[in-house]
Parts: structure tokens; C-alpha cells; sequence
């Protein structure tokens, strides 16, 4: 199967530094995963393994898989029912990779055009709705209802996000608050769940299972408010997704939340007539970023990050020492230090 080799390589130009402690630690398990992946996304409808393969095959870090195995390995376990729920998650995730990338229009995911770009969105709908089925299938063949709680909760939960999302778009009435509400579904709630059901297959006592949860949960945070951060700075090449996006489409991220509160009357017109108005002219995006730059909100967002991110890393304190915990720990590093 050349898929699988495929699976996982390296994007172009990025450097996977700050993620290697934790890939060496769940290497033989990931292979495992990827393998899963590539056998579950099959199908006779031929569309279908091409369109996912593409977006599969095009590698991204497979962040939430690993948070599962590593977190099955910091609980102990020692069976094999990680290796299904890892690739369920990242099923979940790359199913909402295709929804999000149709509702954002976006033209560039993991270093390669979108799916939507490439077959259009009609197809990455439909994939995307085979994607989700089959991590239901997964989270069947494991057999727990509590797994099934856990990730059915989830999904249903990113999708809420998702939808609260586009419903505070372009209103530039919308606070804080409702951004973390946003981030708190859209993306910590797989975070969370991920690291779970690592604890539940290994079958810890609740306070190491909500231990977990709570880990992924403020890890989840962390990730997205740099992820909003990256969309106002980050290198296209190295991200492998579109800067500038979020301000296109008049998304009220944290950067920005923080630059119209503090905005005089003129830079609210500005941000009002880009946001809500959708009337964009050249240079905007540069003189939002100078905006952000001038009241520090970059820099207010990524301290909010690293401070999730401790509150993830102290989520572990009750786990003896471990390479295992020290290589989740760092994790939260690199969600806060990424620039991909
Ligand atoms: C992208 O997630 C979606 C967000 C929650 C920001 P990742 O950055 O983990 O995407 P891949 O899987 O590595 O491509
Ligand atoms: C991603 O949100 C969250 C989900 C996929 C549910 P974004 O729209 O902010 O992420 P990117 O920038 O497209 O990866
Ligand atoms: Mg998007
Ligand atoms: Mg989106």
C-alpha cells in the first residue's frame, strides 16, 4: 500500500522539532494508526479513498491520535484498543478538517489545495459526512459505551462550535466570552476527548480520566488561540494553510476582539467596515496587523495561550514521573511555541 508510507511525511519546509519527543515515544503505535487509516478510509466508491487520501496522505501532525496513545501509555495499558480510538479521532478530525475548509473557502490545508479547491465542495461535504461514519464504525467496533459517550459528545459538540462560530461572525459586538465558547467546542472538546479515552481504556479511576480530560481541554485552548494568532502571523509555507483568512472572512478572534476594545472611534469604523461590512480594500490586512501590533493583542492572545497551556501541563501533576508525562508536558510547549 504506498498510502501508507505516505501517511505522516513530513510537509514541506517544517520542522517537526517540538513534536519529536512525543512521536519517538508512540512511533510503533502511530504506524499502527496510520495503517488503520489508510484501511478504514477505503471504499468501492472510488472518489472516496481519493479525495480523503489526498487530504490524509498530505501528512499534518497527527497531534490528537498521539494524544490518545500517549495518554493510554501514561494510564499503563497495555492492549490494543488505543490504536482504533486514535484513529477514530483523527477521523473526527479530519472530517471537520473538509467541513471547515468548505465553510472557511479555504484553498491551502497542510501545504496542499484543499479538497474543496481540487474535486469542489459538494464531494469534501459528502467525504467528510463518509469520514465522521466511519469513526462512528471505530468507536463501535471498541465497544464502550463510555468511549461512545465521550467522542459522540464531541462531535456533536465541535459541530455546535462550529455553527456558534458563523453566527458571531462579522459582528464585532462579539466579546471574549463567546470567542472562548467558540474555541472551547470547535477544538478543545476532541482535545479532551482524545486524551479521555485513553484514561478509559485503560480503566483509571474517574479523577485520572477527568485528569486527562482537563489536560486536553486547556491543551485544546492553548492550540486554538495560537492557531488565531498564526492567521495574523504566521509564514504561509511553514503553516501550510492560508494567512489572513480569519480576517476575510470577518472572524472575531481573540486578536481582534482585543484590538476593537481598545480601538479609538476611527479604528472601529476600520474594523466595522472590514468585519461586519465585508468591504475589503488593499492593504487591510496589513493595517489590522499594525492595528494588533499597536495595542500588543498578539502578544495579550499568546500569553492567554501559555497559560492554558501550564494549566494543562499542572492537569498532570497527580501522575508519578514518567518519560511519558514529561513528553506530554512538552507538548503544551510546542502548542504554544508552534509556528505550524
Ligand atoms: C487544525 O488542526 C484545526 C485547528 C483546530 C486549528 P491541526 O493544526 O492539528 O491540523 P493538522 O492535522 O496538523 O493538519
Ligand atoms: C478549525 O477551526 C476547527 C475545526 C476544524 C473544527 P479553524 O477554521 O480556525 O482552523 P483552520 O485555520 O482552518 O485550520
Ligand atoms: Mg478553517
Ligand atoms: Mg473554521
Amino acid at each position: 500500500m504506498a498510502l501508507v508510507a505516505e501517511v505522516g511525511k513530513e510537509q514541506k519546509g517544517q520542522d517537526r522539532n517540538g513534536l519529536e519527543p512525543l512521536i519517538a515515544l508512540v512511533a510503533e503505535d502511530l504506524q499502527a494508526v496510520n495503517r488503520l487509516i489508510v484501511t478504514h478510509m477505503d471504499s468501492p466508491v472510488a472518489l472516496i479513498p481519493q479525495l480523503a487520501g489526498h487530504i490524509v496522505a498530505a501528512g499534518g501532525k497527527r497531534l490528537r491520535p498521539m494524544l490518545t496513545l500517549a495518554s493510554a501509555k501514561l494510564c499503563g495499558y497495555r492492549g490494543e484498543r488505543h490504536l482504533g480510538l486514535a484513529a477514530c479521532v483523527e477521523f473526527i478530525h479530519t472530517a471537520t478538517l473538509l467541513h471547515d475548509d468548505v465553510v472557511d473557502a479555504s484553498d491551502l490545508r497542510r501545504g496542499l489545495a484543499t479538497a474543496n479547491a481540487v474535486w469542489g465542495n459538494k464531494p469534501s461535504v459528502l467525504v467528510g459526512d463518509f469520514l465522521f461514519s466511519r469513526a462512528f464504525q471505530l468507536m463501535v467496533t471498541d465497544g464502550s459505551l463510555d468511549v461512545l459517550r465521550i467522542l459522540s459528545n464531541a462531535s456533536a459538540v465541535i459541530a455546535e462550535g462550529e455553527v456558534l462560530q458563523l453566527m458571531t461572525a462579522n459582528d464585532i459586538s462579539s466579546d471574549q466570552s463567546t470567542y472562548m465558547e467558540v474555541v472551547e467546542a470547535k477544538t478543545a472538546a476532541l482535545f479532551a476527548a482524545a486524551c479521555r479515552v485513553g484514561a478509559v481504556v485503560a480503566e483509571q479511576p474517574e479523577a485520572e480520566e477527568l485528569a486527562l480530560e482537563r489536560f486536553g481541554r486547556d491543551l485544546g485552548i492553548a492550540f486554538q488561540l495560537v492557531d488565531d494568532v498564526l492567521d495574523y502571523s504566521a509564514l504561509q509555507a511553514e503553516l501550510g494553510k492560508s494567512v489572513g483568512d480569519d480576517f476575510r472572512d470577518g472572524k472575531i478572534t481573540l486578536p481582534v476582539v482585543l484590538a476593537i476594545q481598545r480601538g479609538n472611534d476611527e479604528e472601529r469604523a476600520f474594523w466595522r467596515r472590514c468585519l461586519e461590512d465585508q468591504d475589503h480594500q488593499d492593504g487591510d490586512l496589513e493595517h489590522a496587523i499594525a492595528l494588533m501590533q499597536r495595542h500588543g493583542t498578539l502578544e495579550d492572545a499568546m500569553a492567554q495561550a501559555r497559560r492554558y497551556a501550564d494549566s494543562a501541563s499542572a492537569a498532570l501533576d497527580r501522575f508519578p514521573k514518567s518519560a511519558t508525562k514529561t513528553a506530554l508536558q512538552d507538548i503544551a510547549g510546542f502548542c504554544v511555541d508552534r509556528a505550524y
